[in-house]
């Protein structure tokens, strides 16, 4: 199982954290990941100072521009669900 979190602290619901989260969602079911990904909202990541939306992936932290979501999700989920598939 991969995990996907999204920050929705108040810094980053400003810097677009919906939208990040709407475009995840969408690309979870189009992809037909819902049995791979445990998708879940987080509150502050501590990352506020950074520009971009918080993000965890399988625990890494990392910051994102929000419409950058889905270059993301395809360059980097996409590769975290082969690598746990692979497992
Ligand atoms: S509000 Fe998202 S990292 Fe702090």
């Amino acid at each position: 199982m991969t995990n996907l979190s999204v920050c929705i602290g108040s810094a980053c619901h400003l810097k677009g954290a919906y939208n990040v989260i709407s475009t995840f969602q969408h690309l979870i079911e189009e992809h037909g990941l819902h049995e791979k990904i445990a998708f879940q909202a987080t509150f502050c990541m501590k990352e506020c100072h950074k520009p971009g939306v918080g993000i965890s992936l399988n625990g890494e932290k990392r910051v994102i521009a929000a419409e950058d979501a889905r270059r993301f999700f395809q360059e980097s989920v996409l590769t975290a669900v082969q690598a746990d598939e692979a497992k």
